[in-house]
């Protein structure tokens, strides 16, 4: 009897006839572009998380890893000024911030909200499911447990010069003050399971103690492994109040491709919001055959994909009202 490898190669070896037959002769489709791994993420920033997360799975490292090393990057730079510490302050003067990371195989997850003086609160939420037997936690209780866990963070104290610094930007007519560019970030690795992760300071000037979407599982991030994953960026509270990434995740399962679940749940949405398509929300989403997609509901919004055979910006128009 033929052994299982023996029989994987002939099948390979005639894939690649085919293939190669097809290419001469235009008969048949060639060959698909290689689609693991796969790393997608929000706005133009993600591609340095992208490529640094790729670089992570292509040195055999874990999707955990890539999604925490591309995310924490984006952390250690707060390049846009919404992620990190370097994020938007709340209307006190300081940054709180917000994160989550999940991982399908086993539907584990880990998320920390309104933490103040951690530099990196992905680590920290990645921290909360690998080292605790709970999902979230929040506010002082998420700043101890980071310290206790070692992740790097600075002196609370400190975050009055911050304050300083924002009140005075926050007289530059020229800031936008309300904006927010959250990163969510999901990795399909080479053996086809699926992480994700997520990270925001959040809305400029909101009430202490406030929480978007990012930390939010199913939300801001939602990870199947037996579908695909979402993720979100804009006005968490638009977000939340739909369980978007959920709802994408679930559209996906029901048979749309991510391209258009992210749109469908977009005009879901704005068909029952009093605002209609004036919520600002934007959303990613892969599947496990590699298919990937986005929409946003009245913006360009411009996104990261990275596999092995390139790394780009792509950009979405906003969706046509119906
Ligand atoms: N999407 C980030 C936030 O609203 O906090």
């Amino acid at each position: 009897m033929r052994s299982k490898t023996s029989t994987c190669r002939v099948h390979r070896t005639l894939l690649l006839a085919l293939s190669a037959l097809a290419s001469c002769a235009g008969a048949l489709p060639t060959a698909p572009l290689p689609t693991r791994p796969l790393v997608l993420s929000t706005w133009p920033f993600g591609q340095t998380a992208n490529d640094l997360a790729l670089a992570v799975l292509q040195k055999g490292g874990s999707r955990l890893d890539a999604v925490e090393t591309g995310i924490r990057e984006i952390e250690r730079l707060s390049s846009d000024g919404s992620v990190g510490l370097g994020g938007r302050p709340n209307a006190a003067g300081y940054p709180q911030l917000d994160a989550c990371i999940m991982d399908g195989p086993q539907h584990r997850a880990g998320s920390v909200a309104g933490v103040e003086g951690i530099v990196h609160p992905i680590t920290a939420a990645r921290r909360v499911m690998e080292a605790t037997k709970h999902v979230m936690l929040v506010g002082e209780g998420a700043r101890w447990f980071a310290l206790e866990q070692g992740v790097e963070a600075v002196d609370t104290k400190d975050l009055a010069a911050k304050k300083d610094a924002w009140v005075a930007r926050a007289r530059d007519p020229k800031v936008d003050r309300a904006g927010h560019d959250t990163i969510a970030l999901l990795v399909l690795d080479a053996d086809g399971h699926i992480a994700g992760g997520c990270s925001t300071s959040g809305a400029g000037g909101k009430l202490p103690g406030r929480v978007g979407d990012s930390p939010i599982l199913g939300a801001g991030l939602y990870v199947d492994d037996e579908v695909g994953a979402a993720g979100a960026t804009g006005i968490g509270e638009n977000v939340m109040r739909y369980c978007a990434t959920f709802l994408i995740v679930e559209r996906m399962r029901q048979g749309l491709t991510p391209q258009q679940a992210c749109e469908e749940v977009v005009h879901r949405i704005a068909r029952v919001d009093p605002k209609g398509y004036a919520l600002d929300i934007c959303f990613i989403a892969l599947d496990k055959q590699g298919r990937y997609g986005a929409a946003a509901s009245n913006q360009m919004f411009p996104y990261a994909i990275a596999t092995s055979a390139g790394s780009e910006v792509q950009k979405v128009a906003a969706v046509t009202a119906r």
